[in-house]
Protein backbone atom coordinates (compact mmCIF):
# COMPACT_ATOMS: atom_id res chain seq x y z
CA UNK A 1 0.00 0.00 0.00
CA UNK A 2 1.37 3.27 -0.79
CA UNK A 3 2.06 5.98 1.93
CA UNK A 4 0.88 9.38 1.76
CA UNK A 5 3.76 10.97 0.11
CA UNK A 6 3.59 8.34 -2.48
CA UNK A 7 -0.13 9.14 -3.29
CA UNK A 8 0.32 12.79 -2.84
CA UNK A 9 2.82 12.68 -5.43
CA UNK A 10 0.37 10.85 -7.81
CA UNK A 11 -2.45 13.15 -7.05
CA UNK A 12 -0.04 15.62 -7.68
CA UNK A 13 0.96 14.25 -11.00
CA UNK A 14 -2.85 14.39 -12.31
CA UNK A 15 -3.20 17.47 -10.87
CA UNK A 16 -0.68 19.60 -13.04
CA UNK A 17 -1.91 18.92 -16.58
CA UNK A 18 -5.27 20.42 -15.00
CA UNK A 19 -3.46 24.12 -14.29
CA UNK A 20 -1.19 24.07 -17.14
CA UNK A 21 -4.79 23.33 -19.88
CA UNK A 22 -6.53 25.82 -18.18
CA UNK A 23 -3.36 28.55 -18.38
CA UNK A 24 -2.59 27.38 -22.07
CA UNK A 25 -6.33 27.43 -22.87
CA UNK A 26 -8.39 29.61 -20.88
CA UNK A 27 -5.74 31.95 -19.72
CA UNK A 28 -7.40 35.20 -20.81
CA UNK A 29 -11.15 34.71 -19.74
CA UNK A 30 -12.56 36.73 -17.74
CA UNK A 31 -13.53 35.44 -14.30
CA UNK A 32 -14.79 38.58 -12.52
CA UNK A 33 -14.40 42.02 -12.28
CA UNK A 34 -13.71 44.42 -9.77
CA UNK A 35 -15.35 47.37 -7.90
CA UNK A 36 -14.10 50.31 -6.27
CA UNK A 37 -15.78 49.07 -2.93
CA UNK A 38 -13.79 45.89 -3.17
CA UNK A 39 -10.32 48.10 -3.85
CA UNK A 40 -11.16 49.81 -0.98
CA UNK A 41 -13.10 47.56 1.30
CA UNK A 42 -9.85 44.93 1.54
CA UNK A 43 -10.87 43.24 -1.72
CA UNK A 44 -14.47 41.25 -0.41
CA UNK A 45 -15.06 38.72 -2.54
CA UNK A 46 -12.37 38.99 -5.44
CA UNK A 47 -11.96 35.48 -6.94
CA UNK A 48 -8.14 35.75 -7.02
CA UNK A 49 -6.71 32.61 -4.87
CA UNK A 50 -7.07 29.13 -5.85
CA UNK A 51 -7.27 26.40 -3.35
CA UNK A 52 -8.45 22.80 -3.55
CA UNK A 53 -7.99 22.34 0.08
CA UNK A 54 -11.12 24.16 1.48
CA UNK A 55 -14.24 25.82 0.25
CA UNK A 56 -15.94 28.64 2.13
CA UNK A 57 -19.46 28.86 1.10
CA UNK A 58 -21.26 32.06 2.67
CA UNK A 59 -24.93 30.20 3.93
CA UNK A 60 -23.27 26.41 4.19
CA UNK A 61 -20.32 27.33 5.73
CA UNK A 62 -16.93 25.48 5.01
CA UNK A 63 -15.97 21.96 3.11
CA UNK A 64 -12.81 20.52 3.04
CA UNK A 65 -12.10 18.60 -0.04
CA UNK A 66 -16.17 18.78 -0.78
CA UNK A 67 -16.85 17.26 2.85
CA UNK A 68 -19.13 19.26 5.34
CA UNK A 69 -17.83 19.45 8.56
CA UNK A 70 -20.66 16.70 10.08
CA UNK A 71 -19.12 14.77 7.30
CA UNK A 72 -15.50 15.21 8.23
CA UNK A 73 -16.28 14.19 11.97
CA UNK A 74 -18.71 11.08 10.63
CA UNK A 75 -15.99 9.56 8.33
CA UNK A 76 -12.77 9.96 9.53
CA UNK A 77 -11.16 7.32 11.47
CA UNK A 78 -11.46 8.24 15.06
CA UNK A 79 -8.64 7.70 17.51
CA UNK A 80 -9.06 4.73 19.78
CA UNK A 81 -11.79 5.13 22.45
CA UNK A 82 -12.39 8.79 21.35
CA UNK A 83 -15.62 10.06 20.30
CA UNK A 84 -13.55 12.65 17.63
CA UNK A 85 -11.66 11.69 14.78
CA UNK A 86 -7.10 11.84 14.80
CA UNK A 87 -6.12 14.99 13.32
CA UNK A 88 -3.84 13.12 11.10
CA UNK A 89 -6.53 11.65 9.72
CA UNK A 90 -7.61 15.07 8.63
CA UNK A 91 -4.07 16.02 7.16
CA UNK A 92 -4.24 13.09 4.55
CA UNK A 93 -7.78 14.67 3.61
CA UNK A 94 -6.90 17.67 2.76
CA UNK A 95 -3.83 16.70 0.98
CA UNK A 96 -4.69 14.10 -0.95
CA UNK A 97 -8.85 14.76 -1.06
CA UNK A 98 -9.38 11.33 0.09
CA UNK A 99 -10.55 9.75 3.59
CA UNK A 100 -8.16 7.74 5.07
CA UNK A 101 -8.55 4.15 5.85
CA UNK A 102 -7.63 3.32 9.95
CA UNK A 103 -4.12 1.89 8.97
CA UNK A 104 -3.02 4.73 6.38
CA UNK A 105 -4.29 6.92 9.47
CA UNK A 106 -2.20 5.30 11.44
CA UNK A 107 0.91 5.52 9.44
CA UNK A 108 0.79 9.45 9.28
CA UNK A 109 0.51 8.85 13.19
CA UNK A 110 3.70 6.96 13.40
CA UNK A 111 5.66 8.90 11.01
CA UNK A 112 4.64 12.02 12.94
CA UNK A 113 5.50 10.99 16.60
CA UNK A 114 8.77 10.02 15.14
CA UNK A 115 9.23 13.82 14.31
CA UNK A 116 8.08 15.17 17.64
CA UNK A 117 11.07 15.52 19.25
CA UNK A 118 11.80 19.43 19.70
CA UNK A 119 15.79 20.90 19.58
CA UNK A 120 16.91 21.94 22.66
CA UNK A 121 17.08 25.85 21.70
CA UNK A 122 13.85 26.18 20.94
CA UNK A 123 12.65 25.40 24.90
CA UNK A 124 15.54 28.13 25.58
CA UNK A 125 13.99 30.95 23.00
CA UNK A 126 10.55 29.75 24.63
CA UNK A 127 12.13 30.49 28.57
CA UNK A 128 13.43 33.51 27.21
CA UNK A 129 10.78 34.98 27.15
CA UNK A 130 9.37 37.42 30.06
CA UNK A 131 6.24 35.69 31.49
CA UNK A 132 4.27 38.60 30.61
CA UNK A 133 4.48 37.73 27.06
CA UNK A 134 1.38 36.85 24.96
CA UNK A 135 1.61 33.02 24.08
CA UNK A 136 1.36 34.54 20.19
CA UNK A 137 4.43 36.17 20.08
CA UNK A 138 6.17 33.48 22.13
CA UNK A 139 4.61 30.83 19.21
CA UNK A 140 6.04 32.89 16.68
CA UNK A 141 9.20 33.09 17.74
CA UNK A 142 10.04 29.56 18.56
CA UNK A 143 8.82 28.52 15.12
CA UNK A 144 10.78 30.97 13.48
CA UNK A 145 13.80 29.52 15.63
CA UNK A 146 13.62 26.54 13.88
CA UNK A 147 14.11 28.04 10.13
CA UNK A 148 17.71 26.61 10.40
CA UNK A 149 16.00 22.91 10.13
CA UNK A 150 14.86 23.64 6.70
CA UNK A 151 14.68 20.78 4.32
CA UNK A 152 14.17 23.14 1.62
CA UNK A 153 15.94 25.95 2.33
CA UNK A 154 18.85 23.41 2.01
CA UNK A 155 18.25 21.52 -0.94
CA UNK A 156 17.04 24.70 -2.90
CA UNK A 157 20.97 25.68 -1.82
CA UNK A 158 22.46 22.74 -2.82
CA UNK A 159 20.31 23.05 -6.38
CA UNK A 160 17.01 21.47 -7.18
CA UNK A 161 14.84 21.05 -9.88
CA UNK A 162 11.32 23.26 -9.56
CA UNK A 163 9.39 20.38 -9.88
CA UNK A 164 10.70 18.55 -6.94
CA UNK A 165 9.94 21.91 -4.79
CA UNK A 166 6.80 20.12 -3.00
CA UNK A 167 8.97 17.26 -1.51
CA UNK A 168 11.07 19.07 1.02
CA UNK A 169 8.37 21.15 2.02
CA UNK A 170 6.28 18.14 2.34
CA UNK A 171 9.12 16.96 4.78
CA UNK A 172 9.28 20.70 6.35
CA UNK A 173 5.52 20.77 7.14
CA UNK A 174 5.23 17.44 8.66
CA UNK A 175 8.62 18.36 10.68
CA UNK A 176 6.99 21.27 11.98
CA UNK A 177 3.36 20.36 12.60
CA UNK A 178 4.30 17.02 14.63
CA UNK A 179 6.14 19.75 16.59
CA UNK A 180 3.82 22.50 17.12
CA UNK A 181 1.66 20.78 20.03
CA UNK A 182 4.86 20.16 21.32
CA UNK A 183 5.81 24.19 21.56
CA UNK A 184 2.27 25.16 22.59
CA UNK A 185 2.41 22.80 25.43
CA UNK A 186 4.76 23.93 26.43
CA UNK A 187 4.50 27.76 26.66
CA UNK A 188 1.07 26.70 28.62
CA UNK A 189 3.07 24.93 31.00
CA UNK A 190 5.63 27.60 31.44
CA UNK A 191 3.49 30.48 31.31
CA UNK A 192 0.14 29.03 33.49
CA UNK A 193 1.14 26.00 34.83
CA UNK A 194 2.85 23.90 37.82
CA UNK A 195 1.47 20.55 37.30
CA UNK A 196 1.47 20.15 33.59
CA UNK A 197 3.25 17.56 31.73
CA UNK A 198 5.98 18.52 29.23
CA UNK A 199 6.90 15.01 28.57
CA UNK A 200 5.16 13.26 25.28
CA UNK A 201 3.43 9.98 24.99
CA UNK A 202 4.14 8.34 21.81
CA UNK A 203 1.62 5.80 22.19
CA UNK A 204 -0.97 9.26 21.58
CA UNK A 205 -2.04 10.73 18.84
CA UNK A 206 -1.68 14.64 17.64
CA UNK A 207 -4.69 15.45 20.00
CA UNK A 208 -4.15 12.46 22.63
CA UNK A 209 -0.86 14.03 22.95
CA UNK A 210 -0.97 17.64 23.25
CA UNK A 211 -3.69 16.91 26.30
CA UNK A 212 -1.47 14.96 27.92
CA UNK A 213 1.25 17.21 27.86
CA UNK A 214 -1.42 19.93 29.22
CA UNK A 215 -1.69 17.49 31.96
CA UNK A 216 -5.33 17.44 30.87
CA UNK A 217 -7.59 14.49 31.37
CA UNK A 218 -10.45 13.00 28.93
CA UNK A 219 -12.31 14.26 27.15
CA UNK A 220 -9.41 17.24 26.79
CA UNK A 221 -8.16 14.81 24.15
CA UNK A 222 -11.36 14.66 22.19
CA UNK A 223 -11.84 18.64 22.90
CA UNK A 224 -8.40 18.86 21.64
CA UNK A 225 -8.94 17.04 18.15
CA UNK A 226 -11.90 18.94 17.70
CA UNK A 227 -10.70 22.36 18.27
CA UNK A 228 -7.84 21.41 15.70
CA UNK A 229 -10.19 20.06 13.08
CA UNK A 230 -12.39 22.68 13.03
CA UNK A 231 -9.88 25.43 12.99
CA UNK A 232 -8.00 23.87 10.31
CA UNK A 233 -8.69 25.97 6.87
CA UNK A 234 -11.33 28.62 5.92
CA UNK A 235 -10.31 28.58 2.04
CA UNK A 236 -7.77 30.70 1.12
CA UNK A 237 -8.08 34.56 1.66
CA UNK A 238 -8.44 35.59 5.59
CA UNK A 239 -5.73 36.69 7.15
CA UNK A 240 -3.87 33.62 8.35
CA UNK A 241 -4.36 31.42 5.06
CA UNK A 242 -3.13 34.22 3.27
CA UNK A 243 -0.55 35.36 4.74
CA UNK A 244 1.08 32.06 4.80
CA UNK A 245 0.35 31.31 1.39
CA UNK A 246 1.71 34.97 0.78
CA UNK A 247 5.00 34.44 2.22
CA UNK A 248 5.53 31.13 0.94
CA UNK A 249 4.97 32.02 -2.62
CA UNK A 250 8.51 33.93 -2.48
CA UNK A 251 10.02 30.44 -2.23
CA UNK A 252 10.70 31.43 1.88
CA UNK A 253 10.09 28.21 4.02
CA UNK A 254 7.54 26.95 5.92
CA UNK A 255 9.05 27.86 9.05
CA UNK A 256 8.87 31.69 7.42
CA UNK A 257 5.01 30.99 6.30
CA UNK A 258 3.72 29.73 8.97
CA UNK A 259 5.20 32.39 11.58
CA UNK A 260 4.09 34.60 9.68
CA UNK A 261 0.78 33.07 9.70
CA UNK A 262 0.67 32.78 13.51
CA UNK A 263 1.58 36.86 13.23
CA UNK A 264 -1.59 37.58 11.41
CA UNK A 265 -3.96 35.32 13.47
CA UNK A 266 -3.09 37.24 16.41
CA UNK A 267 -5.11 40.22 15.49
CA UNK A 268 -8.58 40.82 17.33
CA UNK A 269 -10.03 40.73 14.18
CA UNK A 270 -9.06 37.12 13.47
CA UNK A 271 -7.78 34.43 15.53
CA UNK A 272 -7.80 36.74 18.76
CA UNK A 273 -11.37 37.17 18.68
CA UNK A 274 -12.12 33.87 20.86
CA UNK A 275 -10.19 35.68 23.85
CA UNK A 276 -12.23 38.97 22.80
CA UNK A 277 -15.23 37.09 23.69
CA UNK A 278 -13.92 35.38 26.95
CA UNK A 279 -12.82 38.89 28.08
CA UNK A 280 -15.63 40.35 27.87
CA UNK A 281 -18.15 37.59 28.49
CA UNK A 282 -16.74 37.53 31.78
CA UNK A 283 -16.95 41.67 32.09
CA UNK A 284 -20.57 41.11 31.77
CA UNK A 285 -20.41 38.15 34.51
CA UNK A 286 -18.39 40.51 36.84
CA UNK A 287 -21.68 43.51 35.86
CA UNK A 288 -24.17 41.17 36.49
CA UNK A 289 -23.06 39.84 39.89
CA UNK A 290 -21.84 36.02 38.43
CA UNK A 291 -25.96 35.83 37.87
CA UNK A 292 -27.54 34.69 34.22
CA UNK A 293 -28.95 38.17 33.53
CA UNK A 294 -32.37 38.45 31.76
CA UNK A 295 -33.06 39.11 28.24
CA UNK A 296 -33.74 42.48 28.04
CA UNK A 297 -30.42 43.26 30.44
CA UNK A 298 -28.57 41.73 28.37
CA UNK A 299 -29.62 43.12 24.99
CA UNK A 300 -28.49 46.56 27.06
CA UNK A 301 -25.22 45.48 27.73
CA UNK A 302 -25.08 44.57 23.65
CA UNK A 303 -26.10 47.81 22.98
CA UNK A 304 -23.68 49.47 25.37
CA UNK A 305 -20.84 47.58 23.71
CA UNK A 306 -22.05 48.84 20.27
CA UNK A 307 -22.65 52.12 20.96
CA UNK A 308 -19.26 52.54 22.66
CA UNK A 309 -17.63 52.11 19.03
CA UNK A 310 -16.44 48.63 20.07
CA UNK A 311 -17.24 45.40 17.93
CA UNK A 312 -19.62 42.21 19.20
CA UNK A 313 -16.39 39.82 19.12
CA UNK A 314 -16.94 36.36 17.83
CA UNK A 315 -20.20 37.87 15.71
CA UNK A 316 -20.06 38.37 11.71
CA UNK A 317 -17.59 37.30 9.13
CA UNK A 318 -16.28 38.39 6.09
CA UNK A 319 -17.67 35.68 3.80
CA UNK A 320 -20.25 34.00 5.90
CA UNK A 321 -23.80 34.88 5.99
CA UNK A 322 -25.44 31.98 8.19
CA UNK A 323 -24.12 30.91 12.09
CA UNK A 324 -21.52 29.16 11.20
CA UNK A 325 -21.08 25.32 11.08
CA UNK A 326 -17.79 25.68 13.37
CA UNK A 327 -20.51 26.99 15.96
CA UNK A 328 -22.34 24.60 15.66
CA UNK A 329 -20.37 21.61 16.12
CA UNK A 330 -19.18 23.15 19.69
CA UNK A 331 -22.68 23.79 20.09
CA UNK A 332 -23.64 20.29 19.70
CA UNK A 333 -20.91 19.20 22.32
CA UNK A 334 -21.85 21.48 24.71
CA UNK A 335 -25.25 20.24 24.32
CA UNK A 336 -23.87 16.91 25.25
CA UNK A 337 -21.37 17.30 27.62
CA UNK A 338 -21.57 20.51 29.18
CA UNK A 339 -25.12 21.29 29.06
CA UNK A 340 -25.08 23.02 32.69
CA UNK A 341 -22.44 25.18 31.97
CA UNK A 342 -22.58 28.92 33.32
CA UNK A 343 -20.52 30.54 30.84
CA UNK A 344 -22.98 28.25 27.81
CA UNK A 345 -25.59 29.44 28.81
CA UNK A 346 -24.87 32.71 28.25
CA UNK A 347 -23.17 31.95 24.99
CA UNK A 348 -27.08 30.56 24.52
CA UNK A 349 -28.62 33.76 25.58
CA UNK A 350 -26.21 35.45 23.81
CA UNK A 351 -26.96 33.69 20.44
CA UNK A 352 -30.49 34.34 20.96
CA UNK A 353 -29.94 38.36 21.57
CA UNK A 354 -27.11 39.53 19.29
CA UNK A 355 -28.16 38.65 16.28
CA UNK A 356 -31.36 40.95 16.02
CA UNK A 357 -29.45 43.75 17.60
CA UNK A 358 -27.12 43.32 14.71
CA UNK A 359 -29.84 43.40 12.37
CA UNK A 360 -31.23 46.69 14.05
CA UNK A 361 -28.29 47.97 14.24
CA UNK A 362 -27.94 47.15 10.40
CA UNK A 363 -24.43 47.74 9.98
CA UNK A 364 -22.73 44.07 9.81
CA UNK A 365 -23.40 42.08 7.35
CA UNK A 366 -23.57 39.03 8.70
CA UNK A 367 -25.43 38.86 12.56
CA UNK A 368 -24.57 35.28 13.74
CA UNK A 369 -21.79 33.93 15.28
CA UNK A 370 -18.23 32.79 14.19
CA UNK A 371 -16.10 30.00 15.63
CA UNK A 372 -14.73 32.30 17.75
CA UNK A 373 -17.95 33.21 19.95
CA UNK A 374 -18.06 29.65 21.08
CA UNK A 375 -14.17 28.18 21.55
CA UNK A 376 -12.84 29.68 24.53
CA UNK A 377 -16.55 28.74 26.60
CA UNK A 378 -14.90 25.06 25.86
CA UNK A 379 -11.51 25.76 26.85
CA UNK A 380 -12.99 27.40 30.39
CA UNK A 381 -15.01 24.66 31.11
CA UNK A 382 -12.03 22.22 30.98
CA UNK A 383 -9.84 24.57 33.19
CA UNK A 384 -7.91 26.36 30.30
CA UNK A 385 -9.23 29.62 31.47
CA UNK A 386 -5.84 32.05 30.65
CA UNK A 387 -7.92 33.33 27.96
CA UNK A 388 -5.03 34.86 26.40
CA UNK A 389 -3.50 31.36 25.45
CA UNK A 390 -7.06 30.42 23.14
CA UNK A 391 -5.63 31.89 19.68
CA UNK A 392 -2.41 29.37 20.25
CA UNK A 393 -4.83 26.11 19.95
CA UNK A 394 -6.11 27.83 17.22
CA UNK A 395 -2.70 28.28 15.11
CA UNK A 396 -1.80 24.65 15.58
CA UNK A 397 -4.65 24.22 14.02
CA UNK A 398 -4.87 26.60 11.17
CA UNK A 399 -0.91 25.19 10.80
CA UNK A 400 -2.41 21.90 8.77
CA UNK A 401 -4.43 24.04 6.01
CA UNK A 402 -1.62 26.44 6.06
CA UNK A 403 0.76 23.85 5.47
CA UNK A 404 -1.59 21.77 3.19
CA UNK A 405 -2.17 25.04 0.53
CA UNK A 406 1.57 25.24 0.39
CA UNK A 407 2.49 21.80 -0.09
CA UNK A 408 0.28 21.99 -3.30
CA UNK A 409 1.16 25.42 -3.64
CA UNK A 410 5.17 24.31 -4.21
CA UNK A 411 3.74 21.08 -6.53
CA UNK A 412 1.83 23.69 -8.89
CA UNK A 413 4.43 25.98 -9.40
CA UNK A 414 1.70 29.01 -8.38
CA UNK A 415 4.30 31.88 -8.67
CA UNK A 416 5.14 35.04 -6.59
CA UNK A 417 2.23 36.55 -5.93
CA UNK A 418 1.88 40.61 -6.66
CA UNK A 419 -0.91 42.62 -6.98
CA UNK A 420 -1.23 45.85 -8.52
CA UNK A 421 -1.88 49.04 -6.57
CA UNK A 422 -3.18 52.40 -7.91
CA UNK A 423 -3.36 55.77 -6.35
CA UNK A 424 -6.42 57.21 -4.69
CA UNK A 425 -6.10 60.23 -7.86
CA UNK A 426 -5.69 57.01 -10.50
CA UNK A 427 -9.02 55.72 -8.64
CA UNK A 428 -10.87 59.40 -8.90
CA UNK A 429 -9.44 59.43 -12.73
CA UNK A 430 -11.18 55.98 -13.53
CA UNK A 431 -14.68 56.68 -11.97
CA UNK A 432 -14.66 60.63 -13.74
CA UNK A 433 -14.09 62.83 -10.93
CA UNK A 434 -10.18 63.58 -10.80
CA UNK A 435 -8.68 66.05 -12.55
C1 LIG B 1 -15.16 39.36 11.19
C2 LIG B 1 -15.20 40.82 10.78
C3 LIG B 1 -13.83 41.42 10.95
C4 LIG B 1 -15.59 40.89 9.30
O1 LIG B 1 -15.43 42.21 8.88
P1 LIG B 1 -16.18 42.78 7.60
O2 LIG B 1 -16.13 41.80 6.49
O3 LIG B 1 -15.64 44.13 7.34
O4 LIG B 1 -17.70 42.85 8.13
P2 LIG B 1 -18.90 43.69 7.54
O5 LIG B 1 -18.76 43.94 6.08
O6 LIG B 1 -20.14 43.01 8.00
O7 LIG B 1 -18.70 45.09 8.29
C5 LIG B 1 -19.59 46.17 8.04
C6 LIG B 1 -19.69 47.01 9.29
O8 LIG B 1 -20.30 46.22 10.33
C7 LIG B 1 -19.46 46.22 11.46
N1 LIG B 1 -19.49 44.91 12.12
C8 LIG B 1 -19.18 43.73 11.58
N2 LIG B 1 -19.22 42.77 12.53
C9 LIG B 1 -19.57 43.39 13.67
C10 LIG B 1 -19.73 42.95 15.00
N3 LIG B 1 -19.52 41.68 15.35
N4 LIG B 1 -20.07 43.86 15.93
C11 LIG B 1 -20.27 45.15 15.59
N5 LIG B 1 -20.09 45.63 14.36
C12 LIG B 1 -19.75 44.76 13.41
C13 LIG B 1 -18.07 46.46 10.91
O9 LIG B 1 -17.19 46.92 11.94
C14 LIG B 1 -18.34 47.48 9.82
O10 LIG B 1 -18.52 48.73 10.45
P3 LIG B 1 -18.04 50.10 9.73
O11 LIG B 1 -18.87 50.19 8.51
O12 LIG B 1 -18.32 51.12 10.75
O13 LIG B 1 -16.58 49.93 9.44
C15 LIG B 1 -16.26 41.58 11.62
O14 LIG B 1 -17.51 40.96 11.48
C16 LIG B 1 -15.88 41.70 13.08
O15 LIG B 1 -15.16 42.62 13.45
N6 LIG B 1 -16.36 40.73 13.95
C17 LIG B 1 -15.96 40.70 15.34
C18 LIG B 1 -14.58 40.08 15.47
C19 LIG B 1 -14.62 38.58 15.19
O16 LIG B 1 -15.46 37.87 15.67
N7 LIG B 1 -13.64 38.11 14.41
C20 LIG B 1 -13.49 36.70 14.10
C21 LIG B 1 -13.91 36.38 12.72
S1 LIG B 1 -13.80 34.64 12.41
Amino acid sequence: MKGLKEKLYDKIEEHRPRIKRLLKEHGETVVNEVTVQQIIGGMRGIKSLVSDISYLDPFEGIRYRGYTLPEVFEKLPKAQGSEMPCVEGLFYLLLTGDIPTESQCSDVIYDMVNRRQLPKYVYDVIDAFPNNSHPMAILSAAVMSMQRESVFNLRYHRGMNKQDFWDPTYEDSINLMSKLPVIGAYIYNKLYSDKGCNYQDPTKDFGGNFAYMLGKEKPYDDVSRMYFIIHADHEGGNVSAHTGHLIASSLSDVYYSVSGMINGLAGPLHGLANQEVLRWIQNLKEQFGNRLPTKSELQKSVWETLNSGQVIPGYGHAVLRKTDPRYTIQREYSLKHMPEDELFKYLDLLYEVVPPILQEQGKAKNPWPNVDAHSGVIQWHYGVTEYDYYTVLFSIGRSIGVLSNIIWDRALGYPIERPKSITTHMMEQIVGIGS
